[in-house]
């Protein structure tokens, strides 16, 4: 049988989270729906900040926005002291919203266009560039008192191919021969205090990369620091932190990469005279992915070549499975103790071969009218969700303590072609 853990629990073969029974749900929201619970999402931050902090105090948690933008999930990570990671002027704008102040921000937009450098320096959101070319660019506008930069370090990794950002095939960051150049010329330039950045990959689940790689920052950082006699106000590691999505997956032992990664980080700085620099971290997946399940109904099943269980969730809703082959735990949220006995397919209404979640999947026998749950969807679940082949996003319900609320209504119809216009003459 599947595991299930916080935040939620089988009580008496029914899928609940955060205390609320998720049959419950789904007749009060309809499916397909995303649920999060508040709790688990605190919890997430508590144990990454002081598996950090309890080793450096100056630690900060940057969340980035792009895994989740809902404005009630970004209150709650404000409530908890969280900055957070911006990479366009919308994510600026979004943050402000949720009440963010422009200090608790760092800007680190890939192949910016002219307006958005800008937009970020109007707004005093502290700017991490990616490329020397942008700080010209960047001084058409203004002159930023701080700055900081991507930098590549010739090493990255990630769940799967997509999700390495660093290393020779990666589109991000500056490489290491340039690193100095770039520190130089923004300093010739006026600029007066400095940050340094990478971001290397996603969902990694092993320990000891995280310390490798910010002991490959920080020789980078000592190198800019002796030569060019300056001081950095903080380092960022990036988020990348991974969360088991498969049954074989282990749990990151977040306490160990904090204490390790901050002796690493402390040795460094005291082997470069570099002070007392901020640690920053921005995470995205490891504070809010396994906060949330989606809940799709099983509408439709037919036995063809193969098994297939259709339900009202899609591509269009979660495409994690399809783009990337991403897998998540499924579970019958209304029969959980039924044990597994057939393999099939699940699959969504999206007239796409690729619309399936799982391809033989050994599942309990699933019914017409079941509710399934798809495990781990808080991180690049809704924020990727689109309205492909005509389908209204899907709502969001926040739990907090049993009591279950809508933080977004599901789409309508009209909102399929909100903004469009027609020619007077096609009218
Ligand atoms: N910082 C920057 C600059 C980033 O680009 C990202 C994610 C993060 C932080 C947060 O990374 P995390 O802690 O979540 O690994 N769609 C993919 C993941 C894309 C991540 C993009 N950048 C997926 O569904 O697996």
């Amino acid at each position: 049988m599947a595991k299930i853990k916080i935040p939620l629990e089988n009580r008496n073969g029914i899928l609940h989270i955060g205390n609320c029974n998720t049959i419950d749900l789904a007749k009060e929201y309809d499916t397909p729906l995303y649920v999060y619970d508040e709790n688990r999402i605190r919890d997430n931050f508590r144990r990454l900040h002081k598996a950090f902090s309890s080793n450096y105090k100056k630690f900060r948690l940057y969340y980035a926005i792009k895994a989740n933008n809902n404005p009630a999930l970004l209150k709650i990570l404000k409530s908890e002291g969280s900055g957070v990671d911006v990479s366009g002027p919308a994510e600026i704008y979004l943050a402000k919203k949720a009440g963010f102040s422009t200090e608790n921000m760092l800007y680190s937009g890939v192949y910016h266009r002219d307006d958005e450098l800008k937009y970020a320096l109007e707004n005093n959101v502290p700017i991490n560039l990616e490329d020397v070319s942008q700080i010209e660019r960047l001084f058409k506008f203004g002159k930023p008192k701080f700055l900081s930069f991507r930098i590549n370090p010739g090493i990255g990794k990630g769940s799967f191919k997509g999700n390495v950002y660093a290393g020779k095939d990666a589109k991000f960051g500056i490489i290491e021969r340039d690193a100095i150049k770039a520190y130089e010329k923004a300093k010739n330039l006026g600029v007066e205090s400095f940050g340094i950045h990478m971001m290397t990959g996603s969902c990694v689940l092993d320990e000891n990369y995280f310390v490798e790689i910010t002991g490959k920052l920080m020789d980078i950082a000592g190198a800019i620091a002796k030569k060019l006699n300056i001081k950095f106000e903080f380092v960022d590691i990036g988020g990348g932190f991974g969360v088991p999505y498969a049954p074989d997956e282990k749990e990151l032992d977040i306490d160990l990469i904090g204490k390790n990664v901050c002796e690493k980080f402390k040795e460094k700085i005291k082997e470069y005279d570099l002070g007392e620099p901020i640690l920053l971290a921005e995470p995205g997946r490891y504070l809010v992915c396994d906060s949330a399940i989606l809940l799709t109904k099983v509408h439709s099943i037919k036995n063809g070549y193969k098994k297939f269980i259709g339900v009202d969730a899609g591509m269009n809703t979660l495409i994690r499975p399809m783009i990337y082959g991403a897998y998540h735990e499924i579970l019958v949220a209304n029969n959980l103790d039924a044990e597994p006995e057939e393999k099939v397919n699940i699959v969504g209404p999206v007239c796409e071969n690729t619309d399936q979640f799982a391809k033989d999947r050994l599942m309990p026998k699933i019914a017409e009218n079941d509710l399934l749950a798809i495990l781990n969807v808080g991180a690049y679940g809704f924020g990727m969700s689109s309205q492909y082949n005509n389908r209204p996003r899907a709502a969001e319900v926040l739990i907090n303590d049993g009591k279950h609320e809508l933080i977004r209504q599901r789409e309508n119809f009209d909102d399929l072609i909100k903004g469009v216009k027609i020619p007077e003459r096609l009218k």
